[in-house]
């Protein structure tokens, strides 16, 4: 298998994500994001992959919830990738910058209407509180972005996780599995290294 990894987990990532797109697997880009809080207590949730590019690992979410509010006490991840029918893992970590605004409002812009008008009603993860004052902030939320499409929130946010360490685990059947560390280099380089499974 060594032989067919590429030189950056980038690049293994997409060949990977692109193999499921071609299985027809749901949700092929979809991801469990690990942050810590200031003392380091860890919390992990899914979200989506946005894009792959030279600066990293992009995603997006809201920079209020509690993943934002810890991205900016502690900015550093890990993205763990599980494609359950190719028994695949690929894991990355490293360091997360917001991106710019404008990034983030074309994402936002490019949300369905059901995603943009929660972001606008109500802080991710707050409590929703009394049902009938939640369902007229959420109707006030789809009238506003109905009169004005172009409307963004502040608080939608991209991310960019610059990977400084993946892994990677393929499983073999009855075999062992395959595993191997990615590390990069002051160089910027990837040194590749077998782990134990
Ligand atoms: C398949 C799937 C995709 C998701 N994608 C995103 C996403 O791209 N961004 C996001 O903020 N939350 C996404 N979520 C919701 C998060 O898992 C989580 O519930 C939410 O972001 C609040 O997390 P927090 O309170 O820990 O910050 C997704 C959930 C699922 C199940």
């Amino acid at each position: 298998m060594r032989e067919q990894l590429p030189h950056e987990p980038t690049a293994l990532l997409l060949r990977w994500i692109e193999e499921a797109v071609e299985a027809g697997l749901a949700v092929p880009h979809a991801a469990t994001i690990a942050t810590a809080d200031a003392s380091g207590t860890p919390s992990a949730r899914t979200l989506l992959l946005k894009d792959v590019d030279d600066r990293g690992l992009w995603f997006a979410s809201v920079a209020s919830s509690r993943k934002g509010l810890e991205l900016s006490d502690r900015p550093w991840a890990e993205l763990v990738f599980h494609w359950r029918e190719f028994g695949r893992q690929l894991r990355f970590a490293g360091p997360v910058v917001p991106g710019d605004r404008t990034i983030s409002d074309e994402d936002f812009r490019a949300r369905g209407m059901p995603a943009r008008a929660g972001v606008l009603a109500g802080r991710q993860g707050s409590p929703r509180g009394d049902a009938s004052a939640a369902e007229a902030r959420l109707e006030a939320a789809r009238h506003a972005l109905e009169r004005q499409p172009q409307l963004t929130s502040r608080d939608w946010q991209a991310y960019v996780l610059s990977p400084r360490h993946a892994d990677v685990l393929q499983l073999r059947g009855h075999g062992e599995p395959l595993c191997f560390a990615y590390e990069r280099g002051a160089d910027g380089g990837w040194a590749l290294t077998e782990l134990w499974p």
